[in-house]
């Protein structure tokens, strides 16, 4: 007999609230079946069946497919006693199986919309796959570009980052977690995981709490505002106190504080690893730790399953706590429908996997994520009826690394190269050569005179440079943020021939390219694309598609000047030509290419700023708004970018924070005016006693198209 065949227990009644609900599942489960909705594994543990019909699993993840997902989720529901279904989740992080560009590229777009409608695309390719849950997005700050993971979340300002976070939540997310086509997010890694010492993956990180507040916590908060259902507990010490057991960040912040209602997961065993770091001497000391800081489901560490029921028996944790992060597991799961929908139409993937329209937006989003950092003389764009066009470099003809980090179902076979790519655009009396030149990695020259010498007969080289996909995301740091390999002695052997160079830089991070950004006329950041990656290239080179993107890092010259950020502090003795002041003797103090930077085929004028008031109150807000005119030949977007800087706090202030930004698309001769509004949200900040206030005194306001091309500035006052 099926567990309620005759009857219906209240918490199935889909009419009853779901607080009643909870409360009444709660009441009538044992204290294994609650520990069990706290653990989650990966993929078919051992014996899974046994697990899933005793109640011991909450949740599992990279299980995909309507069927497999079904067919476990029959067990939980129709077998274990209480029928609680499981929660599927995946690491769904740009693109299900439609891989669209890498977050860092999406978030290059600064088109928080187009972020958005990306991430639901992602998020009804799952559904109908039986994904109910992604581990995404990521929204950790990164000031360090050696951080394989920079290239997972949206890059190193906590106000654009937060735009993303913001974005990619509703993306994912819908209105309503019971919304079909919808997947519930995960924003991680909490917190502070990208400050780690060095850009190492996994390591320590030492950030004040004012810092804490002011940079890395934004974009949580922003994201727990959009309703996020879900966060994960990250791997880093914070302070001293390991992110999956700090009470601190889990409770007190983001619990009291920022009234967060949905539940916590720890990352892949960073419970266990508590006991690595040294704050837990046994697995249940580590169990403990976590729980009471508020981690209430165990990825994959299998800690909570082996410790928590003594520690509850033994009154080491009481069971209240435990009541507690069940509560807000089982919250999740009424709110998203799972009780009243568990299984998956296998029928629906097969309409929305991979449908044209999704195919068509991945080419649009990748066009939009990419970067012009250079156009010298307008080599760019090119001509589609040139003679000879060759394509060089280890990536020009590559499907993999057009996927990037965490391709989730994505093949390479699908993956339109670059060479494909031009091969599609260029006029049919084109020759499209090709050479390889090198690998990505590896020292061998050998192919390096063919490819010269291909160039020496072409009218254009496009040198297709930069990272496998395995060299960032996880666990995918570097030492030097230089072209890997050989690479950049391809670059310099093609611009040895007089060919005009196009470099097409196909990465996951900021790289130091000092050499071809002083020699190489025309740059194109193109980041790991996505599928449609070689379509999108070929349509901004040729001139079908106005560069659009701008960068949402600085690209430092080399990897010693590292952290360079643009909202950095402005210290007792800021660079000049003296010597004891704050800069390197051997390099100068500006970056590469500056957060926000990216260029248009077209120009931009900026004129008439107009403040009002001049002064305002601590709680009132100021009309920043100013003209921009498209003063070039073609239609384009500028992305208007509103910096302030408080000039003097009770603590010391960054020498510009980006405030606003606004994209205008201008067809050529048009103007537009742009008007921003600042109040208290914008101006405030964490003073000397730690409180998060609007200081009286005078504000700089700096408007333009990057964080270092700024175009008109003024001021205001807040009395
Ligand atoms: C570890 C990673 O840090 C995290 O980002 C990911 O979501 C989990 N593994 C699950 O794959």
């Amino acid at each position: 007999m099926k567990p309620f065949e005759g009857t219906k227990p209240f918490y199935r009644d889909s009419t009853q609230c779901v607080e009643s609900r909870v409360e009444d599942l709660l009441g009538r489960m044992t204290l294994e079946e609650k520990i069990g909705q706290m653990c989650q594994y990966t993929r078919y543990p051992e014996n899974y069946e046994e697990l899933v019909r005793a109640g011991k699993v909450g949740s599992l993840f990279n299980v995909t497919g309507a069927e497999q997902t079904n067919n476990v989720q029959r067990i939980a529901v129709e077998q274990s006693r209480l029928g609680i279904p499981l929660i599927f989740g995946l690491d769904v992080i740009h693109g299900y199986s439609t891989i669209y560009p890498i977050p860092l590229a999406i978030a290059s777009s600064w088109d928080p919309e187009m972020a958005k409608k990306a991430a639901s695309i992602a998020a009804a390719e799952a559904f109908s796959e039986g994904v109910c849950w992604t581990f995404a997005p990521m929204v950790d700050i990164a000031r360090d570009p050696r951080w394989g993971r920079v290239a997972e979340g949206a890059g190193e300002d906590p106000y654009l980052g937060s735009a993303m976070a913001r974005a990619l939540v509703e993306g994912y997310q819908g209105e309503d977690l019971a919304d079909p086509d919808t997947i519930v997010a995960c924003p991680k890694h909490y917190v502070a995981y990208g400050g780690a010492e060095g850009g190492r993956d996994y390591n320590t990180v030492e950030v004040s709490e004012r810092t804490l507040r002011d940079v890395y916590l934004p974009p949580f908060k922003a994201a727990v505002e959009a309703g996020a259902g879900t966060l994960m507990s990250a791997f880093n010490d914070l302070n001293g106190v390991p992110a999956s057991a700090n009470r601190f960040t889990l409770t007190t912040i983001l619990r009291e504080e920022w009234g967060f209602e949905g539940f916590v997961v720890s990352d892949w065993n960073s419970i266990g690893e508590l006991v690595s770091h040294g704050i837990a001497g046994t697995r249940a000391q580590a169990g403990k730790e976590a729980v009471e800081a508020g981690v209430d489901m165990d990825m994959e560490g299998n800690v909570y399953q082996t410790t928590l029921a003594r520690l509850v028996e033994e009154g080491a944790v009481s069971e209240e706590t435990v009541d507690d992060a069940v509560r807000r597991i089982l919250t999740i799961k009424f709110r998203m429908g799972l009780f009243d929908r568990p299984y998956t139409d296998t029928s629906l993937a097969t309409e929305v996997v991979q449908c044209k329209e999704y195919i068509e937006a991945t080419r649009d989003f990748a066009r939009r994520s990419m970067v012009l950092l250079k156009n010298e003389n307008g080599v760019l764009p090119l001509k589609k009826d040139l003679k000879i066009v060759v394509v060089i470099g280890p990536l020009a003809d590559e499907q993999d690394a057009l996927l990037g980090c965490w391709p989730c179902m994505g093949k390479p076979e699908d993956v339109v190269t670059v060479l494909e790519g031009i091969k599609n655009k260029v006029s049919e009396e084109t020759d499209v050569l090709h050479a390889k030149g090198c690998d990505i990695q590896g020292d061998s020259t050998e192919g390096l005179k063919d490819a010269a010498d291909k160039a020496e007969v072409a009218d254009v080289a496009i040198v297709v440079v930069g990272e496998s996909r395995e060299m960032s995301g996880e666990a995918g740091c570097r030492s030097t943020l230089d072209l890997p390999g050989v690479q950049e002695k391809l670059v310099r052997d093609i611009c040895d021939t007089g060919v005009p160079v196009v470099m097409v830089l196909l990465n996951g991070r900021p790289m130091s390219i000092s050499w071809p950004a002083e020699h190489v006329p025309a740059i194109l950041e193109a980041w790991h694309p996505g599928i449609q990656g070689g379509n999108a290239v070929a349509d901004l080179l040729f001139g079908d598609f106005n560069p659009v993107g701008r960068l949402p890092v600085t690209f430092p010259r080399t990897v010693g000047q590292v952290p360079i950020y643009y909202n950095h502090k402005n210290t007792g003795r800021p660079p000049t030509p003296l010597l004891y002041t704050s800069k390197y003797i051997d390099l100068p103090s500006t970056p590469l290419f500056p957060f926000g930077h990216g260029l248009s085929y077209t120009q931009f004028e900026y004129s008439n700023l107009k403040i009002s008031p001049q002064k305002i109150t601590p709680d009132s807000e100021v009309e920043i708004s100013l003209d921009v005119k498209n003063v070039g030949d073609r239609k384009g977007d500028e992305v208007v970018q509103l910096y302030l800087r408080d000039l003097v706090g009770s603590v010391t202030r960054p020498v510009k924070e980006l405030k606003r930004f606004k994209r205008t698309t201008l067809k050529s001769g048009e103007k537009t005016t742009v008007k921003f509004v600042v109040g208290p949200e914008q101006l405030a900040f964490v003073n000397r006693g730690m409180e998060r206030v609007v200081e009286p005194g005078a504000f700089e306001v700096m408007v333009g198209g990057s964080s270092e091309d700024i175009r008109l500035t003024g001021g205001f006052e807040v009395t």
